[in-house]
């Protein structure tokens, strides 16, 4: 899918933003119990989440219609994923994608043959968390601002203010009254595409800049079509 906006481009949105290339690791001779959380269910704050593909599975991502989908990634590609700032920008046509990685029967068997190979267990996930500029404004662009109640739904933000905001949604960070923080004395929730529920440590925050696999960040190219909309949050992706 292409994006209708041109100025301000993702790219340039994203010129300096804090991504953030974060691999984080379990260990599944400890955690790998059925049904144990990895990462409790969630959307991320940032732009766009990038995820390589792990050795072993777990990842599930919700569609808009609530079911809860299997990740598999293709060899070679990578997973594409909405986050809260790319909801804004486009008004709510593409949600934050939730999701959450929970060890499953087929986590299970990806750990026996592992262990019979010889090889590590731990589970490693390389993911690259893109950011908008923290003093980018977030708004809904092109044909998203006409949309009815987008304006209303996504007022424009300074990106580093959504993110802050966030962090006190989730306890990461102190509630703050000051005006410059609150956006000019207005209080406005970060709209959630099912539930606002996010697992405290869960949350992508920003910090070093990077890429994956020296992979370009070019933006969301594709969809899983559901229904009406293609707009569910995560695209497949394959790497050049
Ligand atoms: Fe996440």
């Amino acid at each position: 899918m292409l994006l209708p906006f041109r100025r301000p481009s993702l790219q340039e949105l994203m010129v300096q933003g804090p991504h953030l290339l974060a691999p984080t690791a379990s260990d599944l001779d400890c955690n790998g119990r059925l049904g144990a959380v990895l990462a409790g269910y969630h959307y991320d704050l940032n732009l766009i989440t990038v995820h390589g593909r792990s050795r072993f599975p777990g990842l599930y991502v919700w569609l808009r219609d609530g079911r809860r989908v299997a990740v598999r990634i293709p060899p070679g590609c990578l997973l594409m994923q909405a986050g809260k700032q790319l909801e804004w920008l486009t008004g709510g046509y593409i949600m934050a994608g939730m999701h959450e990685v929970v060890v499953t029967e087929a986590t299970l068997a990806a750990v026996e043959a592992a262990r019979g190979a010889g090889h590590s267990t731990w589970r490693i996930s390389s993911t690259v968390f893109t950011h908008c500029a923290s003093d980018a404004v977030l708004r809904p662009l092109g044909r998203f601002a006409e949309q009815p109640g987008s304006a209303e739904a996504y007022p424009a933000i300074k990106a580093g203010d959504q993110v802050q905001r966030e962090l006190e949604a989730i306890c990461l960070r102190k509630v703050t009254a000051s005006p410059a923080a609150a956006g000019a004395g207005q209080v406005v929730r970060p709209p959630s595409p099912v539930a606002n529920k996010t697992e405290p440590g869960a949350a992508s925050t920003s910090g070093l800049s990077g890429t994956a696999n020296n992979t370009p960040i070019g933006g969301v190219t594709g969809g899983l079509n559901n229904g009406s909309s293609c707009a569910t949050g995560v695209a497949i992706s394959a790497v050049r």
